[in-house]
């Protein structure tokens, strides 16, 4: 799971390269590399850690020419060392690749048979010794890169560069998206179009199967079967402008304190900006209303997404609604309803098990709405309707302005397929949309409580456990806030439901573990919650609460720590008690002295299973 970049061209293509995996460092960012030809020899660099070491190892060590790959490495085969680290390289061939070669074992034990000596713990070390063993038999590149392919079982996109050949790069694209950019006298390969829009707005998507050969004037799209095929060239939609963190110390922070404005930008692409009313586009509407039953699925922080969601359709709309994670649902064979509709949110839109998923659905004939914030995404090609949320780039890897605009999308689906299904009353439907208009005002009332949550955070970050609880449509952010905690914190935390306490976790309490309570007072369901947060410091449990005045007031004499919130419409409450949970675990993160914005083990996006 990694980025891969690609470059044949007439200027030296270190730099570009590296600008190329700074924009692809979301899909990894334990080790990077880059190989180009150098007087028509295979050279590389790589170097372990964060792509500034690769960085400071190029400007120590130069690296000439002008035609090369690289790559941005998401361990899964084998330690995030050097040695690891693509590009993968005999004499003859460097290979970068995102993906997992299935049947790397079989491949390596014949190789080692043939006296191929292996040097790194990779699957990917084979495709460069397999192509280099068809070369050694005199096969073209070409033919030496096609008979590779067709040994190889499992994902793949592949960058590839031949000694002496410095007008040839092959690629290939197996379960991975991998993009083409054409250039004038220059072409390029990509993991996404994020990553080519600084060098190229000529952009085209490899289907599965395909292979291209490049030269700097020439771009050949084949299959397995070498019959060539035409694949659209369209003018990416990305701008090539990168993002900083202006007067922020970290992206997640940034990130945090973008959400009122955000918000307001997706709110504003689902009103009617003469009547002020809720306006989806009415075919969207109209296939969720004919839906028997709507299934939503997703990945971490987008699957709680989903779950609040399963609260406003059940409740408000009265659609049936099924919820699954990606990576249990795209196996699980789950029967699907006739005229269904299946709603994928990734913030990404290249998060492998939810493509997977969405895949299935259109398999079995549903039809497949994604919300997602990445435009040109693998996810919306591959879509029949879309909504975006325009989050605008998240970096911070932990999620947060995409979370809560999945939510304002999806609590704005629910309004309208309520109006239209005229579940709500007409009083009760200006309630509802004057509420939701005044959620980016809403959400920066709550970022004053910044410097209190800073607070609190210095007297918990200590912590070996924490707990989160909520109810009803608030137990989804609970779970939010204790994988918030988990991502960039590594404190051990889980949410809970808070009716669920009993038959467990309570075992878990005693004064050492904090358990933050996400709850509303005008929340149908907060005296029951109060009930749990009773049962809780009967067991010596510590409380931080985040409620309003009517709920901090009732549960004072029980909290340790407490933050009162402004009043908020239950509707919208979990969209805005999102925010003070990410400040929480920003602030521990930030005391603890961990790297926030790209915290131990994980990537952005999780383009393997
Ligand atoms: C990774 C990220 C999470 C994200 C999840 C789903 O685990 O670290 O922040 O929620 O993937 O990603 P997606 O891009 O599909 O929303």
């Amino acid at each position: 799971m990694c980025g891969i970049i690609g470059i044949i061209g007439d200027q030296e293509a270190a730099p570009q390269l590296l600008e190329g995996l700074k924009r692809l460092e979301y899909r990894g960012y334990d080790s990077a590399g880059v190989a180009t030809l150098s007087n028509g020899n295979i050279d590389r660099r790589r170097a372990e850690g964060k792509l500034f070491n690769l960085q400071n190892l190029l400007d120590k060590q130069e690296l000439k020419g002008t035609v090369g790959i690289g790559h941005t490495r998401w361990a899964t085969h084998g330690r995030p060392t050097t040695n690891n680290a693509h590009p993968h390289a005999t004499d003859k061939v460097a290979v970068v690749h995102n993906g997992i070669i299935e049947n790397y074992v079989e491949i390596k034990e014949e190789l080692q048979q043939l006296q191929y000596r292996f040097e790194t713990e990779t699957d990917t070390e084979v495709i460069a010794h397999l192509i280099t063993h068809y070369l050694t038999q005199g096969l073209s590149p070409q033919d030496a890169a096609d008979k590779a392919l067709e040994r190889l079982e499992g994902a793949y996109a592949l960058a590839i560069i031949f000694s002496g050949e410095h007008d040839l790069m092959i690629g290939a694209r197996h379960g991975t998206p991998l993009a083409v950019g054409y250039g004038e006298g220059e072409m390029f390969l990509a993991s996404d179009s994020y990553a080519l829009a600084p060098l190229t707005k000529k952009i085209c998507f490899l289907e599965d199967g395909d292979r291209v050969t490049m030269t700097r004037h020439k771009v050949r799209i084949y299959t397995a079967d070498n019959d060539n095929v035409e694949r659209p060239i369209r003018i990416t939609a990305q701008s090539g402008a990168t993002t900083g963190k202006g007067e922020y110390p970290h992206f997640m922070l940034k990130e945090i304190y973008e959400q009122p404005a955000v918000i307001g930008d997706t709110l504003n692409s689902f009103i009617n900006p003469s009547t002020g009313e809720i306006a989806l586009p009415d075919h969207i509407v109209a296939a969720v209303d004919k839906a028997p039953r709507i299934t939503l699925v997703a990945c971490g922080t987008a699957f709680y997404a989903c779950m609040v969601a399963k609260y406003w359709f059940e409740q408000i709309v009265r659609i049936p609604c099924e919820i699954d994670i990606a990576s249990e649902f795209r196996y699980r064979e789950a029967p699907m309803p006739d005229d269904g509709v299946c709603i994928f949110i990734s913030q990404s839109g290249e998060t492998l098990d939810t493509l997977e998923a969405l895949r299935y659905c259109k398999r079995e004939g549903q039809t497949v709405l994604s919300i997602v914030n990445t435009i040109e995404s693998t996810i919306e090609r591959e879509s029949d309707l879309i909504l975006h949320t325009l989050a605008g780039p998240e970096i911070g890897v932990a999620s947060t302005k995409a979370f809560t605009t999945q939510l304002t999308t999806l609590a704005c689906l629910a309004l309208a397929l309520a109006f239209k299904r005229e579940r709500i009353q007409e009083e009760e439907r200006q309630s509802y949309a004057e509420t939701l208009r005044h959620l980016p005002k809403l959400a920066a009332d709550i970022l004053q409580y910044d410097a209190e949550i800073k607070f609190i955070a210095k007297d918990i970050f200590q912590s070996r456990d924490m707990l989160y609880i909520g109810r009803g449509v608030m137990y989804p952010i609970a779970l939010e806030g204790a994988l918030k905690l988990k991502e960039i914190s590594y404190i051990h935390a889980e949410g809970y439901a808070a009716g669920e306490m009993k038959h467990g976790p309570i075992a878990l309490i005693d004064e050492n573990v904090p358990v933050v309570v996400v709850a509303p007072s005008n929340d149908p369901l907060f005296d029951k919650t109060l009930s749990n947060v009773q049962e809780t410091v009967a067991r010596g449990g510590k409380i931080l609460l985040f409620s309003d005045q009517n709920g901090t007031k009732k549960m004072s004499d029980i909290t340790t720590w407490s933050v009162t919130l402004g009043d908020v419409h239950p509707f919208v409450a979990p969209i805005l008690y999102t925010i003070p949970i990410q400040l929480l675990s920003y602030h521990i993160a930030v005391v603890k002295g961990t790297d926030v914005d790209q915290p131990r083990n994980l990537a952005k996006s999780v383009t393997v299973e």
